[in-house]
């Protein structure tokens, strides 16, 4: 595959598309299996996790529910950093089983923030899925609980993932040259 531009930036091949649908298909196979038995209810970030949240959904073969969120994020009218509001949670969490799906944890701050007010409506249990993971970024400690690819700390698009608005729809992922 060639190198591609967008915007003002070239980007190389680096994760396939099948290599892509092997890994989403093992989480949801191990998903499948911790939650037999379970009602998992799906937490999808916008917008970047939406094909990733469609194609592991797609895998899930036991009961389950599906919601999207949008996070918005201001600054505390106090100097205590980042509020992140959810827009769109239109779902009781009490005793749920809650799985959070992202499209990649970088920094960790934008779930290190809100994650505390998911668990305030007491889920029963609260677990991360993330397509990527770029533990050189990371700034909070975050565990995550499902994982597809760690990778080095450098820009990516494609597969949800947008350069300024650019590239969601490119089924491949792409780095930064
Ligand atoms: P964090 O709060 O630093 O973990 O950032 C999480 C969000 O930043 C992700 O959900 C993405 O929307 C965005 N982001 C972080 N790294 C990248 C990248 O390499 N490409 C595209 N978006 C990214």
């Amino acid at each position: 595959m060639p190198a591609i531009t967008v915007h003002d930036k070239e980007f190389i091949p680096y994760i396939t598309s099948s290599q892509i649908e092997e890994q989403v298909k093992k989480i949801a196979e191990q998903i499948n299996k911790d939650y037999a038995g379970k009602r998992p209810l799906f937490i999808a970030i916008l917008n970047g996790a939406f094909m990733f949240a469609s194609d592991l959904f797609k895998n899930i073969t036991i009961d389950a529910e599906i919601s999207f969120i949008k996070l918005a994020s201001y600054k505390g009218i106090k100097s205590t950093g980042k509020v992140i509001t959810a827009i769109g949670l239109d779902v009781d969490l009490h005793q749920r089983d809650v799985i959070i799906v992202e499209d990649i944890v970088d920094t960790g701050k934008t779930l290190f923030h809100f994650l505390p007010q998911l668990e305030h409506q007491q889920p029963a249990s609260l677990k991360i899925a993330s397509l990527l993971h770029k533990p050189d970024a990371l700034l909070h400690p975050l565990k995550i609980d499902y994982l597809g690819f760690t990778i080095p700390n450098k820009f990516v698009i494609g597969y949800g993932l947008d350069y300024d608005g650019l590239g969601r729809n490119i089924k491949e992922i792409y780095q930064l040259v």
